[in-house]
């Protein structure tokens, strides 16, 4: 029997009326962001003190669009020009809109029937990837974001590596990886859910660039087969977290290909450069890897969460996993593309294709290569602001939008670190930038991401300049 509180939740006028306000407030946000008229990033507020806001926050007092305008004032603001801080996109709106159609639309993804357009749109998607890619039997499809993608990506590497099917026996062999000490610490998370251990997550050092070192893959390898380790992969980052530094693909791939080992690229942050013409050198090579993982919220400017898994061999794509479900499907050994829980770690999944078809239905290629350039842009351009300045110190040569530097004037070394961390602290709770930080072997570094297409030299500079002011009350 349905309810009168039932026919309001799924009241069809009422919907209407308060998504045409919430697109407006949206964008009017976008549109204060963008033409500076929103004064802060972020409202800083304590975990303890937000979470008590919330508790008193009740249904008697607040409409919805009261509340969706209260966690729009209390939320951190991605498309502020001013936000240079963790990789996040400031969504496009379009592929907002298209979040806001398969949120409602809810189909399940997990078989074709529960998905019907948003599968075959993820075919298209994954094939423009493969395309750009270069790759003639290239696959793949969407995942959860790029941990997921990349121990799914691992888990193929042990597919078709491990000598031992791991999957069906469980393990009798010890297995590794191969890994530069600065990858995310994602595929660290996800060597250990394959029970990897420590033993099994080789660290390779990293050269002064904080590029891993190929020089020293060899040696690795042989140290860890000489102890009974069998190693069934190297992971090249495109590039690492903290510093934005590209590996040398090529490199790895010579190396993998030497010794057997899935080559496996976390390309999370900067796969999307392979649609950029004036940066998808830095790729270079990757189209030699086996599987490659990129994200849409980082660099292609999609909602969260939304990332592909590329394989170049096909049938790689579709051997990760195997498991009988008979209420889902009923030719198990069948491939089937079309039905995605064969393939995806996720049963029910998002309609993530959306988000990057609307993209690319509505801006086309053109769009990821504006977006890429541009940003890539700002981080060369912040660097050499960094670098004209005396009171700073640029930790090395940007390659992509992800520039690390600290402020050093009048300190000694041993002071370095516990000022910065301070100047980051009150830029966070000031809350006009947001900037985030990273610990690197030789010190603890400020660090930005330029996420915004309109951030532009003028914010650099004042982003310089409150830092000065904000340096010199702190060492005063
Ligand atoms: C290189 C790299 N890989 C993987 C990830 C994790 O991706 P996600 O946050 O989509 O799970 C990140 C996130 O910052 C990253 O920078």
């Amino acid at each position: 029997m349905s309810t009168p509180t039932l026919h309001k939740a799924y009241d069809s006028a009422l919907f209407a009326q308060e998504g045409e306000s919430l697109v407006a407030l949206l964008a009017t946000a976008l549109s204060e962001s963008i033409n500076k008229q929103r004064d802060t990033v972020t409202n800083w507020v304590l975990p303890e003190e937000e979470y008590r806001f919330w508790t008193s926050f009740k249904k008697e007092e607040h409409s919805t669009l009261e509340f969706f305008k209260t966690v729009l004032s209390r939320s951190i603001h991605t498309h502020h020009p001013k936000y240079i801080g963790h990789q996040v996109a400031p969504t496009v709106p379009v592929s907002a809109l298209a979040t806001l159609l398969s949120a409602q639309l809810n189909n399940g993804m997990a078989v074709y029937e529960m998905g019907q357009a948003s599968t075959a749109i993820e075919k298209v998607v994954v094939e423009k990837f493969t395309e750009a890619l270069g790759w003639e039997d290239g696959d793949g499809f969407l995942t959860s974001g790029g941990t997921l993608a990349n121990l799914t990506g691992l888990l193929a590497a042990r597919k078709a590596k491990a000598q031992s099917d791991v999957w069906n026996d469980g393990h009798d062999t010890k297995l590794a990886i191969l890994v530069s000490e600065e990858a995310h610490y994602c595929v660290d998370r996800a060597a250990r859910i394959m029970g990897l251990g420590d033993q099994g997550i080789i660290q390779v050092p990293v050269d002064a660039n904080f590029k891993i070192r190929t020089d020293l893959l060899q040696e690795y390898y042989d140290t860890a087969s000489a102890q009974g380790l069998e190693v069934i992969a190297v992971i090249g980052s495109a590039p690492s977290t903290s510093t934005g530094i590209h590996d040398d693909l090529g490199g790895i791939s010579a190396f993998a290909k030497a010794n057997n080992l899935w080559f496996h690229v976390d390309a999370a942050h900067g796969g999307a450069a392979i649609f950029s013409k004036k940066y998808k050198s830095l790729l270079k090579g990757i189209d030699q890897a086996d599987s490659v993982v990129i994200d849409g919220h980082k660099m292609m400017g999609t909602s969260s969460i939304t990332t592909a898994v590329l394989y170049k061999n096909s049938a790689d794509s579709y051997a990760t996993f195997s498991q009988k479900a008979q209420y889902l499907w009923e030719q198990n050994e069948d491939p089937e593309w079309f039905n995605m829980a064969k393939r995806t770690f996720e049963c029910t999944k998002s309609m993530m294709s959306l988000r990057f078809f609307a993209i690319w239905n509505a801006y086309g290629n053109q769009f990821f290569d504006d977006f890429v350039s541009t940003l890539y842009d700002a981080g060369r351009q912040f660097a050499i602001l960094v670098k004209e300045a005396v009171e700073f110190e640029l930790c090395l040569e940007p390659e992509s939008n992800i520039v690390c530097f600290r402020y050093v004037k009048d300190l000694h070394v041993s002071e370095y670190d516990v000022v910065n961390k301070k100047i980051r602290q009150t830029l966070l709770e000031d809350g006009e930038f947001y900037i985030v930080a990273t610990q690197l072997q030789k010190g603890y570094y400020l660090r930005t991401t330029f996420m915004n297409p309109f951030t532009t030299q003028e914010h650099m500079k004042e982003l310089l300049k409150k830092m000065r002011v904000v340096a010199m009350k702190i060492t005063e």
